[in-house]
Parts: C-alpha cells; structure tokens; sequence
C-alpha cells in the first residue's frame, strides 16, 4: 500500500474498523491549556483532540512538547488551566514506562491487587488475575516473584494490571519504550489483540513513530511550544502488521519527516 492511500485525517476522521462512530467519544479535549509556572509560556495551548470508542490513538513529537501533560490530563491527574477535558471511563486504566510491581508481591499478587481495589471478591481473584495473565501470555507465571520475571514479563504483568481495573479506556505512556526489540514486537503483537478483543480505547504516547503506525488507527503529531496539534494521520493498513512491513515503514517515514520539520522550527 502507498501512503498515498493512507489517508491524511481532519477533524471529522472516523474509526477505520468500528461502526461505533455514533457513540459518544471514549475522550473529549477542548480548546486545553495547561500552565505549570504563571511567568513561563503555556506547555500546551488550544489542544483539542476527540478519541472515538475502539480507536487506537498514538500521540508523538519532540521530547518535551507535553505528550505527558495531555495523558495526565486524560487520566485526571492534572486539571486544565482552561478548556475541557471528559473521558467516557470513571477510572481509566493507565500504563506508564516503569511498570512499578510490588516486589514482595507475585504476578498473580499484582494483579489481584488492582481487582481488589475494583471490589472484586476474594473468591474470584485468583481466577480472574489467571485469566488476565493467560491474556497475556503469562499464563504459567502468576506464581513467580517480580525479580523472578524478565523485563518484558514485568511489563506484561502491568498490562494485565491495568486490564484488571476493567476500564475501556486505556492511556499508555511510553510504555515498551525501555524494552529490547524483540520483546517489544511481542508485545504489540499482545497489545493489538487485546485491544481488539476487549475493545478498548487507547491513547498511547511512543517517541517512536514505527510503533506508532504498527498499532495505531490514528497517529497524532504534536508541536512544541506551546504543545499543540499539528497533524494527524488516518492508519488504515490490514492488521496484524509488523514494525518491518513496507507500508507501516512509507507512513512512518512521512509522519518522522514531519516531525524533523516540527523539530527544527523549535531549534531542539
Ligand atoms: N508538574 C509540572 N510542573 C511544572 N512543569 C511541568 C510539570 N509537568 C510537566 N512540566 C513541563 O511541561 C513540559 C512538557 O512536559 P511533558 O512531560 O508533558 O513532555 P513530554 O512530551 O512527555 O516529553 P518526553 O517525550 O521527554 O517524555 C516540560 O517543559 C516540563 O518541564
Ligand atoms: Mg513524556
């Protein structure tokens, strides 16, 4: 497939394969600006961004521009200085760089943990942390201590963790970025499953821009200084792909081109 076929989204773009277009957004922002310091230009300023049910949005752009800020934004954990942000999920199930287990805990512990603090009873813990492991390929593993497990393993547990709190909304910081590449692709290969299966909403920050296209049904470019929107890109290549396939490498190629123009407008 040739980019030109990918189509370049506006505003109005739809989820390429979900007729869920009609209900209301997973994720609404509107017209946001974050300011930290009163003296210091805003980190993000007009930010408007709408994440239909079932889509898989990727967020990239320069180190800085507040990838973090809007993900932390969704996730209720900063308030906007002005506009408005509404996420259809009472508790959105988030993932960040460092998968932070408790050590003195095993898997199938983490994992218990995050359904206890959902009001899962006791008696079905231990079978749902199971189910949610084997979602993940772990499904021999709940046993193990967090220093027994690998760094992919460890990062496959805090999915299934943040499966755990049942949200169908689910934003990721960087979350594969400390992973070597091999376990990497297996990962995606899991993430993109589970995200077809359960249905999910995925805000997913990457520095990445060849992850961004493999998992991606949408691909937003951020601008710096202030952090805003400058571009989106529809992703409507056939799943499952590879980070290697022609077409994933053609739309990364363009989207990173862009993001080298954005990048050097700022001199950083
Ligand atoms: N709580 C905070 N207080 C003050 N400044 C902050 C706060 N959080 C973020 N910032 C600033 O906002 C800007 C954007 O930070 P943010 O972490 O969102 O960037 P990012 O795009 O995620 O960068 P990276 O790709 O390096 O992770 C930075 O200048 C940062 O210093
Ligand atoms: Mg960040």
């Amino acid at each position: 497939m040739s980019t030109e076929q990918l189509v370049a989204a506006g505003p109005q773009a739809r989820p390429a394969h979900r007729s869920a277009a009609d209900a209301p957004p997973a994720v609404r922002v509107e017209g946001v600006s974050q300011v930290f310091e009163r003296d210091r230009p805003p980190v993000l300023d007009g930010v408007d961004l709408t994440v239909a049910p079932g889509e898989f949005v990727c967020l990239v752009g320069a180190s800085g521009c507040g990838k973090s800020t809007l993900l932390n934004l969704l996730a209720g954990l900063v308030e906007p200085t002005a506009g408005r942000v509404e996420v259809s999920a009472r508790r959105p199930a988030l993932m960040f760089q460092e998968p932070a287990l408790l050590p003195w805990l095993t898997a199938s512990g983490n994992v218990e943990l995050a359904l206890k603090a959902r009001g899962v009873k006791r008696a079905e813990r231990r079978t749902e942390a199971a189910r949610l492991l084997s979602l993940v390929n772990l499904a021999d593993q709940g046993g193990k201590r967090v220093h027994e497990l690998s760094g992919g393993m460890r990062q496959r547990v805090a999915l299934a963790r943040s499966l755990a709190q049942d949200s169908k909304v689910l934003l990721m910081d960087e979350p594969f970025a400390a992973l070597d590449a091999i376990t990497r692709d297996v990962l995606h290969v899991e993430l993109a499953r589970v995200w077809a299966e359960q249905q999910l909403s995925v805000v997913f920050v990457t520095h990445n821009v060849r992850e961004a296209v493999r998992l991606g049904s949408r691909v937003v470019l951020m601008g710096s200084r202030p952090g805003r929107i400058v571009r989106e890109w529809q992703v409507d290549l056939p799943q499952p792909r590879t980070i290697e396939s022609p077409g994933v490498s053609a739309l990364a190629a363009e989207i990173t081109h862009e993001l080298h123009r954005e990048i050097s407008r700022h001199g950083h």
